[in-house]
């Protein structure tokens, strides 16, 4: 039997005062009690039969309501964690104790200052063996890049619409016989593209492309209608995204596909999908501009409000999100 119950390796636990505490949420004794058999039994995978097996002084029912509440909570899961669980504690260690300063953050004028401050720093370096570059002249068409967060609301045509997601298609045909592997524009870890790419597109902003979720196939170069369900009232966006996302003319999801490269590359199929999707955006990014469009990545929203819609795979992971609309 395929083991579906595990332990969320991002998530920790202690006892305080009688109390079990799991990433901060208070568990009453009972559950203490249980603790850190149950811990035990899950961190390397489990069944729901297991763990009956080994916990036979526990109620059933109880038992079976404590694994409801920590899968509720994430401590419990049967699928592949989203970035954000994973990553999790990573900014505790850095921060050594300090608590995050995130008044500091709320402030535009310290964002501002500080945003100039770290994208200017200097590199720490020794006073030898230092060589001077020359500084050169780019392509124009990188000196122009910015984020687009305001767009025309006029519709794309099919052929700009089509040129923008080719650079995200194969080069090559597929040929059965020669069996030569796909070649795209942007790098991939073993030349995998373990990327699945969402599109949902608004009323009249595309031509003959009718509001709603499509899955896009970069192979045979179709989107695929999913549903027209997302509600676009905007609630799965935080306030700094909400007005970027209701004037784009479409939104690009990206999702790591673990079926495509898990096998091969295991825990590190993960980082890289992370940093395949960086590539694929920065292509994507270019290509638009060169389309009189324009993009704004989105490095954050409330995903799981809308992440039934999308009808995803267990293996299915969501990343990142670009807007794209016609520049003003
Ligand atoms: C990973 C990532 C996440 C981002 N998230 C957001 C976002 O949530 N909202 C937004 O308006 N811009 C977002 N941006 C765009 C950055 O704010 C922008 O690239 C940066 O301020 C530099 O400005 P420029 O792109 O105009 O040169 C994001 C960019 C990246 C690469």
């Amino acid at each position: 039997m395929k083991k579906d119950i595990f332990w969320a390796p991002s998530y920790n636990w202690k006892k305080k005062e009688e109390k079990l505490l799991i990433n901060g949420i208070s568990f009453a004794l009972e559950v203490a009690e249980l603790f850190p058999k149950l811990y035990e039994l899950c961190i390397n995978g489990t069944t729901y039969e297991k763990l009956q097996e080994k916990l036979t002084e526990i109620d059933p029912v109880f038992l079976k309501r404590v694994l409801k509440d920590l899968k509720d909570i994430g401590a419990l899961v049967s699928e592949i964690q989203s970035p954000a669980d994973i990553f999790q504690g990573q900014s505790a260690i850095f921060l050594q104790g300090e608590k995050p300063d995130e008044l500091f953050f709320m402030n535009k004028e310290n964002v501002e200052k500080y945003r100039f401050e770290k994208s200017f720093r200097k590199t720490e370096h020794s006073k030898d063996g230092i060589i001077e570059l020359k500084k050169t002249e780019l392509n124009p068409g990188y000196k122009t890049r910015k984020s687009i967060r305001e767009f025309d609301m006029s519709e794309i045509d099919m052929d700009t619409f089509s040129r923008c997601l080719e650079i995200l298609c194969p080069l090559n045909e597929k040929d059965d016989e020669k069996q030569v592997p796909a070649q795209y524009v942007y790098p991939s870890a073993g030349g995998l593209y373990p990327l699945d790419f969402y599109l949902l597109v608004k009323a009249g902003r595309v031509e003959n492309v009718p509001q709603g979720l499509y899955r896009f196939d970069p192979v045979e170069r179709k989107l695929y209608a999913v549903n027209n369900k997302i509600p676009l009232e905007r609630g799965f966006q935080f306030t700094v995204n909400k007005e970027t996302f209701v004037a784009s003319a479409f939104s690009v999801y990206i999702f790591f596909d673990a079926a495509v490269s898990m096998p091969k590359y295991q825990d590190m199929a993960y980082y890289y999908s992370i940093l395949d999707t960086g590539f694929a955006a920065a292509y994507f990014e270019m290509q638009t501009y060169s389309l009189g469009l324009g993009t704004c990545s989105i490095g954050d929203m409330r995903f799981s409000k809308i992440s039934e819609y999308f009808e995803l795979e267990p293996y299915q992971k969501y990343l990142h999100t670009i807007e794209v609309g016609k520049l003003k």
